[in-house]
């Protein structure tokens, strides 16, 4: 069996970081230092999940545009990447930080996909679940011009291999996620769109492979056919809490590559809230501290609710 946890990334990011002494609307600022790295969603996965120890690989769209600025962020960052160029190009993500600590973020919604972006991203991913993956992850949005129902469809055929996959998706892309045999990984917004009366229990029933929902510093809760428990973080954590839902992810493909979807969850759920809480003790998103990890997971507080 393999641990090999490969995600997906169709809205891929480059995040810009603006280091500025103020910020103040309607005025000119002078940016003495900027930095950029690749982003998305599943890049974050992908960054943590090497982080715990395991492979990882990244399959994302990317711009068909030279030279690829998304593509030497993921070598820079040392992460192994099949890219398929479907985008004008690749959208950035502004975090401007100033020295009081305010951020101020300003996202661009990114370029319209190509006609061939999907049956290339099958293709690609076909190709890599035959070769062997232990778990995927589906994160983030989908582009303009791709059908929201693509990340249901991708789920859809990791099930039909027999590999457990993530869907932490949002909107429309989740609703049709519910029912493709995914582990949902929705947050407080994200559940409450999907599920008005807040019956998680529902989602199980219809065809999700298990619901966890996350509740940033409050934890987690994970709803399966077998049972359902809630997990609260040993301690609250100040910091940035940007990517803490992609290093829960993380997590849980690991214990469902590990166990070939046949997850511990109360262990996995110890986990996944303890390595959530260490990624908010890191300024940037996929990045965990590994020693507040370790030492959180024995302390996680995990009781059984049905
Ligand atoms: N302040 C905090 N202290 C401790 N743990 C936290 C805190 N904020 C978040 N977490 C942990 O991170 C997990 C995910 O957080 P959250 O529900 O905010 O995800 P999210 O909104 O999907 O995040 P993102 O999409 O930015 O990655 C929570 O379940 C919790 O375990
Ligand atoms: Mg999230």
């Amino acid at each position: 069996m393999t641990s090999r946890v490969v995600t997906v990334t169709l809205n891929p990011a480059l995040d810009v970081t603006y280091r500025v002494k103020a910020l103040r609307v309607g005025e000119t600022v002078r940016v003495p230092e900027v930095r950029t790295r690749a982003g998305g969603k599943g890049v974050n996965v992908a960054a943590v999940v090497r982080q715990l120890g395991a492979d990882s690989l990244v399959l994302a769209l990317t711009t068909t545009a030279t030279p690829d600025e998304f593509r030497a962020g993921l070598d820079e960052l040392g992460l192994a990447h099949r890219l398929v160029p479907a985008l004008a190009s690749v959208r950035r993500t502004i975090a401007v930080v100033a020295d009081d600590g305010a951020t101020t973020m300003l996202q661009e919604n990114g370029s319209p996909a190509g006609d061939r972006a999907e049956a290339a991203i099958t293709a690609v991913l076909t190709d890599e679940l035959r070769a062997g993956a232990g778990a995927v992850v589906i994160s983030g949005s989908v582009p303009a011009a791709l059908d929201p129902e693509v990340p249901a469809r991708l789920a859809r055929l990791c099930a039909a291999h027999g590999v457990p996959v993530i869907a932490d998706v949002s909107g429309a892309a989740l609703r049709a996620a519910a029912s493709s045999g995914a582990v949902l990984m929705p947050n407080s917004d994200e559940l409450a769109e999907l599920v008005d009366d807040g019956r998680v229990e529902d989602l199980v029933a219809g065809g999700a492979a298990a619901v966890v929902a996350t509740a940033g510093p409050d934890g987690a809760i994970a709803v399966t056919a077998r049972g359902s428990w809630r997990a609260r973080p040993a301690e609250v954590v100040e910091g940035n809490p940007t990517g803490a839902g992609d290093a829960a992810a993380a997590a849980l493909a690991l214990h469902l590559a590990r166990s070939g979807g046949d997850v511990d969850w109360p262990a996995a759920l110890a986990d996944l809230v303890a390595t959530s809480a260490a990624a908010v003790l890191r300024p940037v998103a996929g990045e965990i501290d590994r020693g507040a990890r370790a030492r959180w997971i024995p302390l996680t507080t995990v009781e059984e609710t049905r």
